[in-house]
């Protein structure tokens, strides 16, 4: 079980209670800071063309600022219709001050693909 990292960015520059987006090898990602912890989703929301970067956080959840849908951030769960679709969470790590993730692993193994 090889770990892939891949640098995202800077852990000082995202406040806490903020994310920020980060566009990498393909992938559109959001960056979440819950309380000086690191979070990594995918930033398009599972329903539409919202961007969860620019959504309202509150606590560990997530609202779409589209239809008002909401994830948890930490487990990708949804929390609020009209969202079905889990969002994709990735493992984080941060090394001196820099945010990776491994983006062939979820955060806690509950959106494991089938
Ligand atoms: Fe996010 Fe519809 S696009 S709730």
């Amino acid at each position: 079980n090889s770990l892939r990292l891949m640098e995202l960015c800077s852990a000082a520059e995202i406040e806490p209670g903020c994310a920020t987006k980060v566009e990498k090898d393909g992938l559109a990602l959001a960056v979440f800071n819950i309380d000086n912890a690191y979070y990594v989703t995918d930033d398009l929301c599972t329903h539409g063309p919202g961007s969860l970067s620019e959504g309202d956080i509150d606590g560990d959840v997530v609202e779409c600022d589209f239809h008002n849908g909401a994830f948890n951030i930490k487990t990708g769960e949804v929390v609020a219709p009209p969202c079905m679709i889990p969002l994709r969470t990735y493992a984080v790590q941060v090394i001196d001050g820099r945010v990776f993730i491994d983006p062939d692993q979820p955060a806690f193994g509950l959106d494991e693909k089938a």
